[in-house]
Parts: structure tokens; C-alpha cells; sequence
């Protein structure tokens, strides 16, 4: 105390608010909790320095103050421009015990609505520590900080930031300058800060399918652990997450009747598999497109009609991409949709609707209706509601995932981090899932709240089976 705490926030008076949704949050977050509750007294995060770049939510809140029980030290960002909620930011920079007139918790650096090069800024921050330190690790969600400080090292070791081109997308503009200014402060920041980095955790399909690449190209420079594809995170987080939150969004931009109306969903993966649900469960009629035949026949499967995107476009009352691919909306799929057709996307990045093509299209009018729900009209008359930018609208339009499908994931999180700090020596520079052991652990800690009562397995059925009573139950090559 004494010293002042940095941040940049929305408004600190907030932080009652956003303590009392804490609060209610930790009752719905089982996982983080015990979690808590066992590593209480073993601090086995003492020493980390743990940059975050991650939605911040009212659930990233508790699972940035578990980090904080644990012994580490953590600086945080929203990996997207619209999904912070300012309460939940600025009850983290309160902390539990501080006062908006002194703030004793963590440096956030996230509001709702960042511009592009305040977005990047923020990113910056979490890796600056005031003795002039970086991160020893990441916890990224979409891999954004991780790039930033390849991207960085890289540049640097070459001795320039590449010139802007005029093609290049705005945002790959705004990171060229974000470097270029950082490196003018401090020529050798970025290769400081890479080389005090021990690993990253990565949350998300579309991050962990960048860390891949890059590690395939030999550009990965420390281990990562992939959350994403732990068991109880992309088939609980993505799928019923999803299932809840999509709803949740496109009924708080627009509340438009779902029911009776068709619903194409683009991708038939976790997450599209959640979203295809709600939706019918809302009483549409569902149609999925699908590159993938495995996928495709299971959306079959499922009861869905398959088709392609410009074959039904004109009959949607909503699009939801979920692919986490680019260009899946293209302006001529825009133009052919229907009078106040509803466009969104729920997959990672914005380019999944091509949001840029839209702006090109001649003499087309947009007209804000609120924050991050959009009115753009064709000259025909035609109009057509777009969510969030075409950034994910169950962050954008709402708040995310519930409290307790999020438990899950982050419980993954903070194990991730604990193995990266205490166990590195395990992690070869790669990309690594966690231990099914664990990933058994994250589900077993949320049994009791659901009223799930497990079987035991007895000795003869565990040697029949050839498993110990105690798991892992399944091999590495299932499933679920
Ligand atoms: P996934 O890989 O399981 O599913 C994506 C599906 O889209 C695949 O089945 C693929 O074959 C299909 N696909 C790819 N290109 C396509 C195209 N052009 N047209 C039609 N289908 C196509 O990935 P997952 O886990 O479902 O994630 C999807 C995206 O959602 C990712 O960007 C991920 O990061 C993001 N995500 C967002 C969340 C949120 O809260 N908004 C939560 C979890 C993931």
C-alpha cells in the first residue's frame, strides 16, 4: 500500500459491483475454489510473474485472484476490444481489501470498447513490470500476447519493423506500430522479455492452432501447454458454454423472436455443436455448414439439414459462424440475406465475416442501434443487423460464458500454470496437453455441485477393465 497501484480501467467506483458479482461468481466456480483451498498453504506459484491476456470478465476475476492466492504476481488484459466488463476490471484492481482511493489488488489494463491501438497498448502493458522485468509466463487466450512477443523479438533481432503495407489488414498495421513505438523506448525490450518466459497456456482453439504452427515452423521459443483441448475444457466450455451464452447475446442485442425462424450455424465443431443446440432449443429451425465430412455427418446425425452457405443464405433469419476460419461470410452471402437478417460470429477472430468487404460494398449505410449492434444497409433498401463488429457477440453483446462451465477451464488454467512453474523440466519445448490425471481432477471437482454421484470401480472390474480404481479411466486416444 502507499504505493500507487497501475491500471487503466473504465471507473474504480465500479468495484463494488463488480465485487458482489465476484462474489456470487466464487459460489459458481467450485473448481478454482478448492483449488484455492488445497494450494493455500503451498504457494506453489510463489515467484510467478504471470501476464494475462484474456476476456475480463467477472469469471477471469476469480481466476485471476486464485492465481493470486497461489503466490503469483499477474498483470492483466482482455484479449478482445469489447468483451471487459469494467466492473469486474476494476474490482481487480481494488482487490478484496483495497478502496477505490487505494487500490491494493492487480494491475488491469481492459475496458469495454478499447480502440485498436489502445487494445495493443494494454497487451504491452502486461508484459512491462515496474522493476523493468518481463513475465516468466503467459496466459493467453487467442495466442495475441504470445505474438506480440515473438513478433517482437523477432523484429528486433532484425533490426526494423517491417513497413506497413497498403493490404495488409488494420490490425496486423496497428501491432507493426505498437512494436515499432515500444522497440524506440527500449531497443532491447522484446528480447528481455522473451528470454525471462518460461511457457504459455493457451485457452483457445483458434491460440492453440497458432502456438502449433508456429512450433512447426520453428518459431515457438518456449513450451506451451494446450488448455483448449484438455477434455474438460473445449467439451464443456465450447460446447455448453456456447450452448448458454450464444442465446444470451443475440437475445441482449437484439430480442428477436428465435423461435420458428432459421438459424444457419457455420461449423460443426464444439462450438457449433452448442450453438446448433440452443438454437433449436429456442424452437429454429437449424441448418449447419460444414467443410469437414466427419463433422458434417454428425450435424446429419444430430437431426440437422446440411447445406451450403449460398443455398440458404436467403432464407436465414440468422447466421452464427463458429469456425474460427476466415471469410466465411463473404459481402456477396451479406447482400443476398434477408430484410434484418441477424449476422454474427462466435468463432475467435473477426475475420470469420468479412466485416472489412462489407465496408467496401458501394454506397452501403451503417447506423449504430447501440453499442456493438450494427444496422448496415445495401442500396436496395435491404438491411442486415451484425453483432458485435463481427467480433465474438457472446463476449461483445453479452457477458460470456457462465460462471461454472468457466470453473472448469480456468481450474485447467491454474494447473497449466502450476506445471509450467514447478515442473517446466517436463515440458520440452512443444506444445503439451495436460495429464489426463488432471483433466479427470478439473470434472471430479464439480461432481458435487451438479448432484453427481460417481460409481466406484471394485478391484475385479478395474483389472478386467485394465485401469486402476483410481483412473485415468481412458486411454489417450479416446474421445468423449
Ligand atoms: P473446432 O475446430 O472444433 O470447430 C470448427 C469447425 O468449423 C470444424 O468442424 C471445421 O471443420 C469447421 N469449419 C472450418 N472452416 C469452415 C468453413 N469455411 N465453413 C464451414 N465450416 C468450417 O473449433 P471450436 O472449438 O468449435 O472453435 C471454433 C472457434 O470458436 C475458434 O475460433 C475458437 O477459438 C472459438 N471459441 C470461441 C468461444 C467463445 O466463447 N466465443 C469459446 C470457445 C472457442
Amino acid at each position: 500500500t502507499g504505493t500507487a497501484l497501475e491500471h487503466r480501467v473504465r471507473d474504480l467506483a465500479l468495484a463494488e459491483q463488480g465485487r458482489h458479482q465476484i462474489r456470487l461468481a466464487e459460489h459458481e466456480m467450485p473448481g478454482l475454489m478448492a483449488l484455492r483451498e488445497r494450494f493455500a498453504h503451498e504457494q506453489p506459484l510463489a515467484g510467478a510473474r504471470i501476464a494475462g491476456s484474456l476476456h475480463m470478465t467477472v469469471q477471469t476475476a476469480v481466476l485471476i485472484e486464485t492465481l493470486v492466492a497461489l503466490g503469483a504476481q499477474v498483470r492483466w488484459a482482455s484479449c478482445n476490444i469489447f468483451s471487459t466488463q469494467d466492473e469486474a476490471a476494476a474490482a481487480v484492481v481494488v482487490g478484496p481489501h483495497g478502496s477505490p482511493e487505494e487500490p491494493q489488488g492487480v494491475p488491469v489494463f481492459a475496458w469495454k470498447g478499447e480502440t485498436l491501438p489502445e487494445y495493443w497498448w494494454c497487451t504491452t502493458q502486461v508484459m512491462l513490470w515496474p522493476d523493468g522485468a518481463g513475465p516468466t509466463l503467459i496466459l493467453d487466450d487467442g495466442g495475441d500476447a504470445t505474438l506480440l512477443v515473438l513478433k517482437g523479438r523477432e523484429w528486433e533481432r532484425q533490426g526494423a519493423v517491417p513497413s506497413p503495407q497498403q493490404e495488409d489488414p488494420e490490425e496486423w498495421k496497428v501491432i507493426l506500430e505498437t512494436v515499432r513505438s515500444s522497440l524506440a523506448e527500449d531497443p532491447q525490450r522484446w528480447t528481455r522479455v522473451a528470454e525471462g518466459i518460461r511457457g504459455v497456456s493457451e485457452e483457445t482453439t483458434t491460440g492453440v492452432h497458432r502456438l502449433y504452427q508456429l512450433h512447426e515452423a520453428g518459431e515457438l521459443l518456449f513450451p506451451a501447454i494446450n488448455v483448449n483441448d484438455a477434455v474438460t475444457k473445449s467439451k464443456f466450455d465450447n460446447t455448453y458454454g456456447c450452448r448458454h451464452s450464444l442465446i444470451d447475446g443475440i437475445n441482449r442485442a437484439t430480442d428477436v423472436l428465435i423461435g420458428g425462424k432459421v438459424a444457419v450455424v457455420c461449423g460443426y465443431g464444439d462450438v457449433g455443436k452448442g450453438c446448433a443446440e440452443a438454437l433449436r432449443g429456442q424452437g429454429a429451425r437449424v441448418i449447419v455448414t460444414e467443410i469437414d465430412p466427419i463433422c458434417a455427418l454428425q450435424a446429419a446425425m444430430d437431426g440437422y439439414q446440411v447445406a451450403r452457405l449460398e443455398d440458404v443464405v436467403g432464407s436465414a433469419d440468422f447466421v452464427i459462424t463458429a469456425t474460427g476460419c476466415k471469410d466465411v461470410v463473404t459481402p456477396q452471402h451479406m447482400a443476398a440475406m434477408k430484410d434484418k437478417a441477424v449476422l454474427g460470429n462466435i468463432g475467435h477472430f473477426d475475420n470469420e465475416i468479412d466485416m472489412a468487404g462489407l465496408a467496401r460494398v458501394p454506397d452501403v449505410q451503417r447506423v449504430e442501434i447501440k453499442p456493438q449492434v450494427h444496422e448496415w444497409t445495401f442500396t436496395d433498401g435491404r438491411s442486415i443487423i451484425v453483432l458485435s463488429e463481427g467480433r465474438l457477440l457472446n463476449l461483445g453483446n453479452a457477458t460470456g460464458h457462465p460462471s461454472f462451465v468457466m470453473s472448469a477451464s480456468f481450474a485447467n488454467q491454474v494447473l497449466a500454470q502450476i506445471e509450467l512453474h514447478t515442473r517446466i523440466e517436463s515440458y520440452p519445448l512443444g506444445v503439451h496437453t495436460l495429464r489426463k490425471e488432471l483433466d479427470e481432477e478439473v470434472a471430479r471437482l464439480h461432481l458435487a455441485s451438479v448432484a453427481a454421484d460417481l460409481t466406484e470401480l471394485t478391484k475385479e472390474q478395474a483389472g478386467y477393465l485394465g485401469v486402476d480404481v483410481a483412473g485415468p479411466f481412458k486411454p489417450e486416444h479416446y474421445r468423449y
